[in-house]
């Protein structure tokens, strides 16, 4: 983690604004017709200051993914604004857009598949640096493909053998590199240490925070692993269903988590102290992550909230709200704190895949007694 470089006049790197990713859904024997939308983004606000990183987690298909592939405009989104560096990049032409994704790159979850199988290291670290026309000649690109190497820590012999030669951990290392090479200013890692042993997670995880140190980058780091997270990010977004439910400086998160869904999360995550570890609250929570076809009407969280109230919960979409240093969506985040609104028990609420994008169709599956499914 770096100190923020006072450039621009705000010292973001970033500014997104109510963005939008909306996938259709079409059915049809010959003709297709659209029937509904996946709303994989629904209304993102956020913001990544310079030289800061922005933790982003959530269960499986939250949209973590393609709100990361929305920023950096590889899916166009739907709607809202996408600000880098004082330039609007929806809506960008296609030249234009090219120029800015050097500033720009991803680290991807699964090295083995994002990088060919056919070329060599070499080969795979000067296609961006031609793409894009960095380097005078093949002498300025090699400099500039061994100092990457070297940064990311993998040895010069490196660059004439193929992925395949490598361990999981070196490979995501020539992930990081291929991204390095052009000298980004942005860097979205989407699951960076998803596929790796536990073991060699934490040299990954170090690896980029050294990195942002040595060249001021600005990171969005997605994972689903709360642990992943914790220690490279600023600030930390978790989203349920399209949206984020809460915001907050890491350590404030981890410490008082404000949002029924992120006290669920943390709940989750084990405690090094045995005595902490034994009194600690587990939210089991109700049922799975409910259709991004069909969300649930006002809070997309009632249907599986310990806390769900009978009123406004049902029928009123909380907004993002700032509530001291975090930023909140939900209706009785001061309630729940100070206690007054207690957990009770949740029937897990079961959508058939067959009415998925049409009329909500749940049925009920009866809870455990004593817990929250
Ligand atoms: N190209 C696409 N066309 C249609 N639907 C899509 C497309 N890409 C993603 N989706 C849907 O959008 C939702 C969000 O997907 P996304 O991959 O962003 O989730 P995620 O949070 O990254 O999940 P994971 O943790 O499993 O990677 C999912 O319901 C997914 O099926
Ligand atoms: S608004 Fe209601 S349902 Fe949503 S998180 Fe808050 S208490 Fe739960
Ligand atoms: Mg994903």
């Amino acid at each position: 983690m770096t100190d923020v470089k006072a450039t621009g006049e705000s010292g973001n790197l970033v500014e997104v604004r109510d963005l939008k990713v909306h996938f259709p859904i079409t059915r049809g024997v010959l003709f297709d017709r659209v029937v509904g939308q996946v709303k994989a983004v629904d209304g993102v606000d956020l913001t990544i200051p310079r030289g800061k990183t922005y933790g982003l987690v959530g269960e499986s298909g939250c949209g973590k993914s393609t709100l990361g592939r929305a920023l950096l405009q590889l899916t166009r989104p739907t709607g809202g604004q996408v600000n880098f560096d004082g330039v609007e990049l929806t809506g960008l032409p296609p030249n234009r857009l090219r120029a800015m994704r050097r500033r720009m790159q991803m680290i991807f979850q699964d090295p083995m598949s994002s990088l060919d199988p056919r070329q060599n290291v070499e080969s795979i670290l000067v296609e961006g640096l031609q793409a894009h026309g960095i380097g005078a000649d093949r002498a300025a690109r090699r400099d500039i493909i061994a100092k990457t190497l070297d940064a990311v820590g993998l040895p010069k012999w490196a660059l004439s053998r193929y992925p395949h030669e490598f361990s999981g951990g070196q490979r995501q290392r020539i992930g990081i590199a291929r991204a390095l090479v052009l000298g980004p200013e942005l860097v979205v890692a989407d699951e960076p240490v998803s596929a790796l042993d536990v073991s060699i997670q934490a040299q990954v995880v170090n690896l980029l925070d050294e990195l942002q140190d040595e060249l001021g980058l600005t990171y969005l780091v997605i994972a689903h692993d709360l642990a992943v997270v914790r220690h490279i990010s600023d600030v930390v977004g978790v989203m349920y269903l399209g949206a984020l439910v809460e915001e907050a400086p890491s350590d404030r998160l981890y410490r008082e988590p404000l949002h029924p869904y992120t006290r669920a999360l943390m709940s989750a995550v084990p405690v090094p102290d045995p005595e902490v570890e034994d009194r600690r609250e587990r939210i089991l929570l109700a049922g799975d992550l409910p259709s991004p076809a069909n969300p649930p009407a006002g809070c997309r969280f009632h249907t599986r909230c310990p806390w769900a109230q009978p009123t406004r919960c049902a029928d009123e979409r909380p907004a993002l709200r700032p509530i001291g240093e975090s930023r909140v969506a939900c209706h009785w985040a001061e309630q729940i704190a100070s206690g007054e609104i207690r957990p009770h028990k949740v029937t897990a609420q079961i959508v058939r895949p067959e009415d998925e994008g049409e009329t909500p169709g749940i049925v009920s599956a009866p809870s455990e007694p004593g817990s929250f499914v």
